[in-house]
């Protein structure tokens, strides 16, 4: 604690959930790799994995005939790639998703593909993933669909297994939780209950039968109350279907557009 500050002091305590060190689920590399290996014709036997802790795959024993099938360091990934394509040996490397163009160098060099897959790594960081390769020689970026797929099936497999998941209920108008009204504080609906208009409630008689209850707790409204209830629950789903919608649109410029029109 000596010379540092208390938010340095707690930094050290918490799991490091850098991309770096995103250990792959063993079921979502076999999952990456049984496509590629389809894909590409790869013969599984041939394929290393020169990324692990305290490697060093610069002077890593690459066999004659290998395939390096890895999810590298994504700090270094450039210079990874190009370290492989200066030696020819041929490469299939996770990156990631929305940074996947951001080194000049060796853009215009590699396959991007491009994937909408979220990877729950071990350290629990979820990282969009998608991938580099020295195959598909010609095309710097194609849509990865069945992997998407495969990926988020193989995900949501892991994730069943793992989460417990939380049924999801419909309540009446005149129940409302702290987490309806976290959501309109979110999306900016004013909304407020006084006292004599409400009183708390942890279960409605028909989930008592049941053995269930309001998670959290909540409040029962008076009739007018759960008019006012159901307006702010509209407001707020109009807000987030206005947000969802408002997106801005970049324009290409005049050279933009030539410089198009220049390519094959
Ligand atoms: C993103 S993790 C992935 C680990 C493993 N390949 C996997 O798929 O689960 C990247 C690993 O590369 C290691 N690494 C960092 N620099 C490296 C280097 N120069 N050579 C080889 N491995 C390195 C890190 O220590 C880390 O274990």
């Amino acid at each position: 604690m000596k010379g540092e500050t208390y938010e340095q002091f707690v930094e050290k305590f918490k799991p490091k959930k850098t991309t770096d060190a995103c250990y792959t689920p063993p079921e979502i590399y076999k999952t990456i790799r049984d496509w590629a290996c389809k894909e590409y014709g790869i013969d599984p036997d041939k394929i290393v994995r020169p990324f692990y802790p305290g490697g060093d795959y610069e002077h890593y024993d690459y066999p004659d005939g290998c395939v390096v099938l890895d999810n590298p360091p994504f700090s270094i990934l450039s210079k990874i790639c190009e370290f492989y394509l200066e030696r020819g040996i041929p490469f299939f490397l996770f990156a990631p998703s929305l940074t996947a163009f951001s080194s000049r160098k060796t853009v215009m060099r590699v396959c991007h593909i491009i994937c909408d897959a979220s990877i729950v790594y071990d350290n629990g960081a979820t990282v969009k993933t998608s991938f580099v390769t020295s195959y598909d020689d010609g095309i710097i970026v194609r849509t990865g669909v069945e992997l998407t797929r495969e990926i988020n099936r193989v995900s949501a497999e892991i994730r069943a297994r793992t989460v417990k998941q939380l049924p999801k209920y419909e309540y009446s108008h005149h129940v409302v939780t702290a987490a309806m009204i976290q959501k309109y504080a979110r999306y900016g609906v004013d909304f407020q209950v006084n006292r004599g208009e409400c009183t708390c409630i942890k279960v409605l008689d028909s989930q008592r039968a049941r053995g269930k209850g309001i998670y959290g707790g909540g409040l029962l409204l008076s009739d007018a109350k759960a008019i006012d209830h159901a307006a702010a629950e509209r407001a707020a789903a109009e807000r987030a279907a206005a947000e969802k919608a408002n997106a801005h649109v970049w324009e290409l410029s005049d050279r933009e557009r030539d410089i198009i029109a220049s390519l094959g």
